[in-house]
């Protein structure tokens, strides 16, 4: 049996740990605000939005609300970022991702002040990584060093493959990965002998987008194995990137889905929430 990578007991420690660090900020008279923007009504984003908003609750950080209809053109967008830019208030900044097709993504990005873009999203926040600065950093690829590391495993001088190269995680998990240490490889569609590249990892992390892809035959014996992906099956089952049950019979190490990296993206944008607060 592999060790499970319980990433909501360890969520869960973080957000208590933040809770205790927002109760004393408070007696300093310092109260941390996150705006979180959502244009339209995609349902997930919705799931998604509501379950940063309770996060916030339960640690102790204000937030305020913008749910802004569909038809939202790009400069009302960007005029209330640059508002919320100006709002002493206001500490961080999130701007639900997909936004509807009419509108740049990019420009939406590059809008957000980086003391507020507590995504980690802003080319200078990941421009920041790339060269080992301090910035913000993406809320996935950072849960994942945490669940790593408060799970006693080493990443230095470690094989990490990382498969997918989005900016969100394969990106900057390379970069962080690195950072660590790590021996790093990103894999992606376009790689030759897929199999052969991930039998190298000591650390896998799977951020493919395609249910069950990995299966054994990806794995080397006694690997980690990180699953970013989260889709509903069939008998609407929630399910990873990872063939769980076929990969558990290999490697030494494994995240559920659900209960895996999921819970750990809330618990870093809340770490970003207060180190913006701390830090303005
Ligand atoms: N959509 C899916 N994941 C994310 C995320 O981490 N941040 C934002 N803003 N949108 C997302």
């Amino acid at each position: 049996m592999p060790q499970i990578i319980d990433g909501k007991a360890i969520s869960t420690a973080i957000k208590e740990e933040l809770k205790i660090e927002v109760g004393k900020l408070k007696e300093e008279h310092i109260h941390i605000c996150l705006a979180v923007i959502q244009v339209g009504n995609d349902p997930a984003s919705s799931v998604y939005v509501g379950n940063k908003k309770k996060a916030c609750a339960y640690i102790g950080i204000d937030s305020q609300s913008y749910e802004l209809p569909e038809e939202t053109t790009q400069e009302e967008l960007l005029k209330l970022i640059r508002d919320l830019n100006e709002k002493k208030e206001v500490n961080g900044i999130l701007v639900q991702l997909p936004l509807p097709k009419h509108i740049d993504e990019d420009e939406v990005i590059r809008a957000i002040d980086p003391k507020k873009d507590v995504d980690g999203f802003h080319p200078q926040s990941v421009g920041a990584l790339c060269i080992g600065q301090p910035g913000f950093v993406s809320c996935t690829p950072a849960g994942i060093i945490q669940l790593l590391k408060r799970s006693g495993i080493e990443i230095a001088a470690k094989e990490c493959v990382v498969i997918g190269r989005s900016n969100i995680v394969g990106k900057p998990m390379a970069l962080l990965l690195l950072r660590e240490n790590g021996t790093v490889t990103v894999a992606h569609s376009r790689t030759k002998d897929l199999k052969e590249v991930t039998k190298r990892a000591d650390i896998l992390i799977v951020a493919v987008g395609r249910p069950k892809m990995i299966t054994k035959e990806y794995v080397k014996e006694g690997a980690v194995v990180i699953d970013v992906g989260i889709h509903r099956n069939e008998n609407n089952k929630l399910c990873g990137d990872v063939d769980y049950d076929d990969v558990a019979s290999v490697c030494s190490a494994i995240t559920p889905v659900p209960g895996g990296v999921g819970p750990m993206t809330i618990a870093m944008l809340m770490h970003n929430c207060v180190e913006a607060g701390k830090a303005q």
